[in-house]
């Protein structure tokens, strides 16, 4: 699916944070030092976020998608500090107790299993490292969650696309304490800092 969309993403995700998941991008990633994993990079995003000096390994399963992120490598003239995988986050490949950061933005909603993705970032991390999400999820205004509920019933089944999980939940049976989390934005928005247990 993302392979399709991903000529269209940057445009369609603009809209959708100028109304209601804006600025979390900038908070997310302000902070991290070191070398740091983003789960689902799609298009870079968050690239231009971190600080120059971090080392960013982006995982992403849809080639389209990291074609995107590549020219935006190029454009923050980041290459040497950036690199970009094609593969699943539910398996890496990548070193154990290796990262000090792993961060997911608005993908766990798209893997097949939370908890195993979070499990993966678990054994990446070092002890002291930190788990950073910003995810979206169902409301705390029952009725747009009422709402989100049918439209999941369709979303998830046909484009694997899971409105109301919850990541908070996941984060704690992946193994993770959690010094943060807040839900924000009628609770569409979950934040969520974590270290390993
Ligand atoms: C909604 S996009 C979010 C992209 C980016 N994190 C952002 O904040 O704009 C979800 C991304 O997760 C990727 N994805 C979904 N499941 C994945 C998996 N199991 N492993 C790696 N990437 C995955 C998709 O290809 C897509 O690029």
């Amino acid at each position: 699916m993302f392979d399709r969309l991903a000529p269209l993403y940057d445009r369609g995700m603009s809209l959708v944070e100028a109304t209601l998941f804006s600025r979390q991008r900038e908070a997310a990633v302000a902070g991290l030092r070191g070398r740091v994993v983003e789960f689902g990079v799609g298009t870079g995003l968050n690239l231009p976020y971190y600080a120059p000096e971090v080392e960013v390994t982006g995982i992403d399963l849809s080639g389209g998608m990291l074609q995107r992120a590549r020219e935006r490598v190029r454009d923050l003239a980041r290459e040497e500090r950036t690199q970009l995988i094609e593969g699943n986050v539910e398996r890496t490949g990548l070193e154990s107790s290796s990262y000090d950061a792993v961060v997911s933005t608005y993908t766990l909603c798209n893997v097949e299993s939370p908890v195993a993705a979070l499990l993966e970032a678990r054994r990446l991390l070092r002890p002291d490292g930190v788990l950073v999400l910003v995810e979206h999820t169902g409301s705390t205004w029952a009725p747009l969650d009422a709402v989100l509920s049918q439209l999941d019933k369709w979303s998830g089944p046909h484009w694997g696309e899971h409105l109301r999980r919850d990541h908070a939940a996941a984060a704690r049976e992946a193994g993770f304490r959690l010094e943060y989390h807040e839900r924000r934005r009628a609770g569409l928005v979950e934040l969520v800092r974590a270290r390993p247990l």
